[in-house]
């Protein structure tokens, strides 16, 4: 599939799939999409948690293992982080995304994120853990009760709807522990109907840009069945 890099709204890199047409972030800024959907009204909302567990689907570019490795430093959180991802970039292409200079980012820890053995879990520094899944999110089984924050990262609903299906969500829901929260850029009417489906409290969010485009959060209630 040919892949193109190309600049966001913010100076931010991503890449561009022509096959597909689609984009591995926002056109409105890679990064601003990240600290915003993903830290603040992610990771963030769990900041009291000893380590915070999260479960990013769609690892990519690793934009959102490096501004989650910003935020563990600046807030003082520990973090425990696992992603999926299906189709890594290359290990060439990583030169071409300006995100080390736009973040002021350790180099050879970005390059450490990539290059890490899949399936093992790797101490990135001594508050951050990384276990990085080359797998399909279809193949999987997440086990029960693991997760604080899941980052929903995949492709639009419109490009990749397998991902977005309800069985999917079932098995997030069950992966998440109560009080967990999914969080993902996608706010479709028929989105958020699913999550409810499967029992998660949605809520829409305002976006990165000046409230506009607005995000969506899920969230596993705690149900007293008694
Ligand atoms: C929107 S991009 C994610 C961007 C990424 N979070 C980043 O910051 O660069 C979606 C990602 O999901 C991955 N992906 C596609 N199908 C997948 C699947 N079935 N299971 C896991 N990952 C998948 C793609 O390869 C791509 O890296």
């Amino acid at each position: 599939m040919k892949r193109q890099i190309v600049r966001t709204a913010d100076g931010s890199s991503s890449i561009y799939l022509e096959e597909m047409d689609e984009q591995y972030h926002s056109k409105h800024g890679a990064i601003a999409e990240s600290e915003h959907i993903f830290i603040q009204n992610g990771l963030l909302e769990k900041k009291a948690e000893p380590v915070i567990s999260v479960f990013e689907v769609g690892m990519g570019t690793g934009l959102n293992v490096m501004t989650s490795i910003q935020a563990a430093e600046k807030h003082k959180l520990s973090i425990n982080y696992e992603a999926i991802e299906a189709f890594p970039i290359l290990i060439s292409e990583l030169k071409d995304l300006n995100f080390v200079e736009a973040l002021n980012f350790d180099p050879m820890l970005f390059q450490k994120i990539h290059k890490t053995e899949w399936g093992i879990e790797q101490s990135l520094n001594t508050n951050f853990r990384l276990t990085k899944w080359h797998e399909k999110l279809q193949m999987i089984k997440l086990l029960p009760a693991q997760y604080d924050v899941i980052y929903f990262d995949a492709f639009a609903p419109e490009k990749q709807g397998e991902m977005w299906s309800k069985e999917i969500f079932e098995d997030l829901f069950t992966a998440l522990k109560y009080d967990g929260i999914l969080v993902t850029y996608c706010v479709k009417g028929e989105i958020r109907r699913r999550l409810k489906e499967v029992g998660f409290t949605v809520e829409k969010l305002p976006g990165p840009i000046g409230g506009k485009r607005e995000i969506c959060r899920a969230r596993k209630e705690f149900k007293d069945e008694a």
